[in-house]
């Protein structure tokens, strides 16, 4: 199973690795694939990781809403988000990201190798009954990415991310249009896929703990 998630996404990372390395003068590392121990190893860390944030971050936003209601809670989030999940990173020797094809903040947009995940686990949205499995993957020769997905996952996302007018109220909806001019992050129902995580870890691969 973990083989065949890798073997899925090894190819647009192996064409990325080809162009970057393009742009520096060093020896090209040729791409090695990852062994299921490996795989298994940044499955286990990732998630953990993902698990980790997701409570830091929600249970932040369950204060902050009950605190101050809506656009206390859209204020809280732009001036948290990124802090919290920075020190995470940073204590974990990590890059914790939450990403999105429909960014509220525009930092939270995709890079190439992000996209091209992203829309796997579109796919399997898609499907009636399919569980996205999170996807490990050798993004360059220093570099392991672990992905999972983010879901609408209960009511209370709707309030910032569902329909303006309807879900999200439209005074509400003022305050974070002026934090996020450029907000795509609306129009979302129930169970939509909202997003991913992203965590980049230094690939330590030789090593064995
Ligand atoms: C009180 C309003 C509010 C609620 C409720 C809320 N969000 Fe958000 N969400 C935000 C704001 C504000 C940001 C931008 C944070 C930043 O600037 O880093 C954001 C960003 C995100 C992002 C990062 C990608 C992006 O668009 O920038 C994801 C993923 C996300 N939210 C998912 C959820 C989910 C899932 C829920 C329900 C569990 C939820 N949100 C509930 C306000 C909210």
């Amino acid at each position: 199973m973990f083989a065949l998630l890798f073997a899925a996404c090894s190819q647009p990372k192996d064409t990325q690795l080809a162009e970057s390395k393009t742009q520096t003068a060093q020896k090209p590392a040729p791409p090695r694939a990852m062994s299921p121990e490996d795989t298994a190893k940044y499955m286990e860390l990732g998630d953990d990781l993902v698990s980790t944030s997701k409570q830091v971050i929600s249970t932040a936003l369950v204060d902050a809403m009950e605190k101050g209601g809506v656009k206390y809670a859209a204020t809280f989030c732009n001036a948290a988000a990124y802090p919290l999940l920075d020190s995470l990173s940073k204590a974990h020797h990590a890059t914790i990201r939450r990403v999105s094809d429909k960014p509220r903040n525009p930092k939270d947009a995709m890079d190439d190798e992000e996209q091209k995940v992203f829309a796997l686990f579109k796919a399997k949205a898609q499907q009636p009954d399919a569980e996205a499995m999170p996807i490990v993957t050798q993004t360059n020769d220093s570099t392991i990415s672990f992905y999972k997905p983010i879901k609408i996952s209960m009511p209370t996302c709707l309030k910032c991310h569902g329909e303006v007018g309807k879900d999200v109220k439209t005074d509400d909806y003022a305050v974070l249009k002026a934090l996020y001019p450029n907000d795509n992050a609306v129009g979302y129902k129930q169970g939509d896929l909202r997003g991913m995580f992203s965590v980049r870890f230094i690939a330590t691969r030789a090593q064995t703990h």
